[in-house]
């Protein structure tokens, strides 16, 4: 029987990539989600590419009795990969008690129903923001956390701190994945980043621009101190990230963790800039972009980039895939979302299935 994987937040954007990848390499995901940032339709579209339907329970992690329920329903759960969470750092620092309670309550509630119900491991969804500014480039995860900018990064360094707590008194280990900045999207077109509204992140608002959706790209900020002044970050496709779960997976389920608590970072190692990465999806999709200099955006950092070093040499995975795959992919799939007529232009959002 294939190991059964509790992914939660499944249908969301890391999580509805990883959920593919864990169907090609011999796991099966049951799927959980609140709906509250993705919709029903990524079900569909997971079940178009895989050719094969999936488990899929709508539950809010703070609902606590549907979730202890769940447990008992699926008694056979083998590990958790938990995505569930919120993530707009600026949407964080207008509400920060949402973010301490979806990333920081809910994760409680998690591993307490881990504990008792003896599942053996857990994979946290991590970010680079734990570091802040690092002093010194590659960062490696060795770097102790920086000054976090928004709750949103706060939340992320308290949920590694209670698992790393938590991991050492228990039973459950934990493998803690920092992403870089994912981008990009599955070859097929069929699924992708959809943020609500406005988006905050720079790709999607690039091939939104692109599609004609927003005026102009605002770069923040060109007097940083990098080569042509832009910002600098190590962007990294989606399906590599997903890859890298099912690394940290393969080696929680085999026993091959030597402590309770591991940390990779997950990035390529390659750091570019904005404006890099502007001519790159212009040189890759020949769509030039709309752009202008604008303010720096507030709590924002100047570079950062990761040492990989870790993850290739334990979990031997390495990101594969290009910046050109990375803004290709990109554009094929916020042109499909343009060629499905989506009933609103300022938030393309899926309907209802
Ligand atoms: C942010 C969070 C990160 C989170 C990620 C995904 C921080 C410091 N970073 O990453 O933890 O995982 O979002 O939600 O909390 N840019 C523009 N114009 C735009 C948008 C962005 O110039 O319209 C620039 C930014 O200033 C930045 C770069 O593009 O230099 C990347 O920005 P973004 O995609 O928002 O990611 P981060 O801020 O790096």
């Amino acid at each position: 029987m294939k190991p059964l994987i509790l992914v939660t937040g499944g249908l969301g954007y890391i999580g509805s990539h990883t959920v593919i990848e864990l169907a090609q390499s011999g796991y099966e995901p049951l799927i959980i989600d609140n709906l509250s940032n993705s919709s029903l339709r990524v079900l569909d579209r997971l079940e178009t590419i895989a050719d094969r339907p999936f488990t899929f329970e709508k539950i809010d992690l703070n609902d606590h009795a549907a979730m202890k329920h769940l447990f008992q329903r699926y008694p056979n759960i083998r590990g958790v990969i938990h995505f569930a969470a919120s993530k707009a750092v600026g949407e964080s620092i207008e509400k920060p008690l949402l973010y301490y309670r979806n990333n920081v309550s809910a994760l409680v509630n998690l591993l307490e129903l881990v504990e008792t119900n003896s599942v053996p491991g857990i994979i946290f969804s991590s970010s680079c923001t734990v570091y802040g500014q690092p002093n010194i480039l590659p960062v490696t995860e060795s770097m102790p956390f920086g000054k976090a900018s928004s709750p949103y990064g706060r939340s992320k360094q308290i949920g590694e701190q209670i698992l790393m707590d938590a991991s050492s008194t228990s039973a459950f280990t934990c493998i803690a994945l920092r992403y870089f900045n994912p981008i990009g999207a599955h070859e097929s077109g069929l699924i992708g980043e959809l943020p609500n509204g406005v988006p905050s992140n720079l790709v999607p608002f690039i091939t939104q621009t692109a599609a004609g959706l927003r005026d102009k790209l605002r770069v923040f900020g060109n007097d940083y101190n990098t080569p042509d002044g832009t910002a600098i970050r190590d962007y990294i496709h989606v399906m590599d990230l997903a890859a890298a779960h099912v690394a940290a997976l393969n080696r929680q389920l085999q026993g091959k963790q030597t402590s309770n608590y591991e940390i990779f970072n997950i990035g390529t190692g390659q750091g570019f800039s904005v404006l890099e990465l502007i001519e790159a999806f212009d040189r890759v999709n020949n769509r030039p972009l709309p752009f202008k200099i604008a303010d720096r955006r507030p709590g924002d950092i100047e570079k950062i980039f990761a040492d990989t070093t870790k993850a290739s040499q334990v979990l031997q995975w390495r990101a594969k895939r290009s910046l050109h795959d990375m803004m290709r992919t990109a554009w094929q799939w916020q042109e499909n979302l343009m060629n499905e007529s989506f009933t609103s232009t300022t938030q393309p959002q899926y309907d209802n299935r």
